[in-house]
């Protein structure tokens, strides 16, 4: 296949994903998030349209021209540091603030790539159409849709003015009715959606603080060149694997995983009578945590569809995967509770 303009001939078995086959060629700027095609971060271009990694077969790609983020980028010669070298798309991702984590974003870059190739001035609601096979946890779309934007604009020739943050000065006990009057946005459609500063007319303004800044590591995560956790590989490392619950209220009747621990290349595998019940908070805030202390690392009951169920650690993503399926768990199922007071009863 072609990648990014060269011949490359990547080893792959049959059912190897081109997902994983590119990764294991040192393409990872595509990124894993989710294996089944729903979230889209795995997007590469594949004869110009944008298509989910994870869900083509890497021998379908035989022929065929992919491009990853690695080809979008730099004129020939530059740089990725140097912005100026960075396609428009890129630049109009880190000047409107359109990358946080930075993890979708090559495949928001793709995918909005092949929507501009096909139509060179969209609107909003084509950008969002066009846009919404990748999610992003982290910006809340209204960046995202505005570099779009601006880079339509710069690949036309235009020199777009960079859309300025809104802001707006408002007494922290001014009565509610001037909330919209001071902000008259908020009557226009989609006016909450846009990100509005607030400050007390008493606040001075300064030259850095409050103003719009480029991220530091932006153009290495338009890039596609940060390293993320699943990017590293060192030698002798191995790999984890979570079995989780398919049922969204069960208890763990019997779990047996001595077939799972037999497999060759696998080190360990964990259920829940194999850790001690030390409770923990999900909430992630500092000392002292607000949320309650009210998670195990597993336990013999699970509480929703997607609920760890056993740990494995192996020599390879494949070995573990295996691992998984050697588990053999019987559940009794339990009634749904779907709302806190019915959680909160005894016996839920
Ligand atoms: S990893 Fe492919 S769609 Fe989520
Ligand atoms: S997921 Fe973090 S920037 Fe989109």
């Amino acid at each position: 296949m072609t990648v990014n303009g060269e011949e490359r001939t990547l080893a792959a078995e049959r059912t190897t994903t081109l997902l994983d086959a590119l990764r294991a060629a040192g393409f990872v700027s595509v990124k894993y998030g989710c294996g089944t095609g729903d979230c889209g971060a795995c997007t590469v271009l594949l004869d110009g349209a944008p298509v989910h990694s994870c869900q083509v077969r890497a021998h379908e790609a035989e022929g065929r021209e992919v491009i990853t983020v690695e080809g979008l980028s730099v004129a020939p010669g530059a740089s990725w540091q140097d912005w100026s070298a960075l396609h428009p798309l890129q630049q109009a991702f880190i000047e409107t603030g359109a990358i946080q984590c930075g993890y979708c974003t090559p495949a928001q870059l793709l995918t909005a790539k092949a929507l501009l190739d096909r139509n060179p001035n969209p609107d909003e609601v084509e950008i969002r159409e066009a846009m919404s096979g990748v999610l992003c946890r982290c910006t809340g779309y209204v960046k995202i849709v505005q570099a779009v934007q601006r880079a339509a604009a710069l690949l036309r020739g235009a020199h777009p003015a960079l859309i300025p943050p809104r802001q707006a000065t408002l007494a922290p006990d001014a009565p509610q009715e001037m909330l919209q009057e001071t902000l008259p946005w908020l009557k226009e459609p989609g006016g909450w959606a846009a990100p509005t500063v607030i400050s007390p007319p008493d606040l001075p303004t300064t030259e850095v603080v409050g103003q719009p800044e480029a991220k530091v590591d932006g153009a290495k995560l338009a890039a596609g060149r940060a390293v993320f956790t699943d990017d590293i590989a060192l030698d002798g490392m191995l790999y984890g694997a979570l079995l989780t619950s398919p049922h969204a209220h069960a208890r763990i009747a019997r779990i047996d995983a001595s077939r799972a621990r037999a497999l060759p290349g696998v080190h360990a595998v964990l259920t829940y009578q194999d850790v001690p019940r030390i409770k923990f908070s999900s909430g992630g805030q500092s000392y002292p945590q607000p949320p309650p202390f009210d998670q195990v690392a597993l336990d013999s009951k699970v509480r929703h569809v997607g609920d760890r169920v056993a740990v494995v650690a192996a020599e390879t993503p494949e070995i573990a995967r295996r691992a998984l399926a050697l588990i053999d768990v019987e559940y009794e199922v339990l009634p749904s509770v779907l709302n806190p007071e019915e959680a909160m009863r005894a016996g839920a």
